[in-house]
């Protein structure tokens, strides 16, 4: 039987990455964040020349995409990535080709490629619904749109950036409206997922919500 699979689906800024990370690591699973490999064709794309809606452009650019997550880092063309793809740019550049079913297809063999012994955790939007089906756990993780503004806006002013919150608040509403509407792998809870609110909840006590529920489905 194929490697057991967790997903954790869920909107942007809802701390599913850390959470997903930090999953993998206590486990020993590997770990993919799916929305880098959009955020990296996004970029791809970006350097060049390849419009964010030539879908076949894309789809072709996609399937061969110079990428490397060896050695913890991730690469592009050999070039050190993940700093550049967490701009704002280009998370509005991954949302737009991530709405073209061609680049969805292109990405599938990839992403399901990840799934090794002994195991894979993973996050995105529609991990659960179309590339792991038959995952062995599902979670749908959120909080509440004020929350996850105030969790980015603190994040920037961390890293010494500069932040408006009233702003990061619009983006992150009107991003989620954008991945819930499109009629490809919209975001959305399964019916088989599991809920896991994160808006009262620090990241531990969320990190130890999914393992007790993996733990109950080994
Ligand atoms: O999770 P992250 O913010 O890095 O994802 C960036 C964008 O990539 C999302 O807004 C979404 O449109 C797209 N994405 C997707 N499917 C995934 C992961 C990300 O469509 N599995």
């Amino acid at each position: 039987s194929l490697p057991p699979v967790i997903t954790i689906d869920g909107p942007s800024a809802s701390g599913k990455g850390t959470v997903a990370a930090r999953v993998a690591e206590r486990l020993g699973f590997h770990y993919l964040d799916s929305g880098s490999l959009y955020r990296l064709l996004a970029l791809h794309a970006k350097q060049r020349g390849i419009d964010w809606s030539d879908e076949p452009g894309l789809a072709a650019a996609a399937a061969a995409l110079p990428v490397d997550f060896s050695c913890g880092g991730m690469r592009l063309d050999g070039i050190e990535a993940g700093n550049i793809i967490r701009s704002e740019e280009i998370g509005i550049g991954a949302s737009r080709v991530g709405a073209l079913p061609a680049v969805r297809e292109a990405l599938l063999a990839r992403q399901r490629a990840f799934r090794c012994l002994p195991g894979l955790v993973t996050d995105g939007r529609d991990m659960g619904s179309v590339v792991f089906p038959d995952a062995t756990l599902k979670v749908y993780l959120t909080a509440s749109a004020e929350c996850r503004a105030e969790r980015r806006h603190k994040q920037l002013i961390e890293k010494g950036e500069s932040a408006n919150l009233p702003q990061i608040l619009h983006d992150i509403v009107e991003r989620d409206a954008r991945d819930a509407a499109r009629p490809v792998a919209p975001l959305r809870q399964e019916p088989d997922a599991l809920l896991l609110d994160t808006t009262a909840l620090a990241i531990d006590q969320a990190v130890d919500q999914v393992l007790g529920w993996f733990a109950a489905r080994q």
